[in-house]
């Protein structure tokens, strides 16, 4: 049994983002590891001390096909997280045509925040697919 800690924040605004978070959780803990999923509303700070893994979520804004970015209240949630965290960290975005330059701009807010992010996945109906799976067997591995 993997008895590692993993913390999810997602910030979803009609409910896929939400569901790919549960999606994700109740792979890692079919996978034995100690999961817990929060919003950026609930999140607490006490929540991140001392986990392996963080995976953060949003859904993607932006003009369809350029400019996509995470929303103001995600972005103000990664201003105000410690500096340094040392879990190992991913990050997980649903969107509807492209996620462009979304993930590059949530790494752009967590910068000097956590770990360079190693896992980026991404899903347009918030469902967790093989290729998904396959990529966190060999993040979490
Ligand atoms: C204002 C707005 C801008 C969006 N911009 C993009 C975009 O640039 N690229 C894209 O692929 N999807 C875009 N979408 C679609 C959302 O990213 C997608 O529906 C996402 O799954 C919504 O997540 P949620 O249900 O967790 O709120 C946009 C949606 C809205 C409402």
């Amino acid at each position: 049994m993997n008895s590692k800690t993993v913390l999810i924040i997602y910030h979803s605004k009609r409910g896929t983002t939400q569901k790919y978070a549960a999606e994700i959780a109740f792979y890692l803990k079919s996978k034995g590891m100690e999961t817990k999923v929060t919003s950026i509303s609930k999140f607490k700070a006490v929540d991140i001390e001392n986990v392996d893994y963080i995976f953060f979520g949003c859904w993607t804004s932006g003009l369809l096909f350029i400019l996509q970015h995470p929303e103001k209240e995600w972005v103000e949630f990664a201003n105000k997280l410690p500096q340094n965290l040392l879990a190992k960290t991913a990050l997980f975005t649903t969107y509807k045509v492209r996620t462009g330059s979304m993930f590059s701009n949530m790494k752009k807010h967590l910068k000097s925040k956590t770990q360079e992010a190693l896992l980026q996945i991404q899903s347009r109906n918030g469902e967790l697919s093989e290729l998904n799976k396959n990529l966190i067997d060999k993040f979490i591995e």
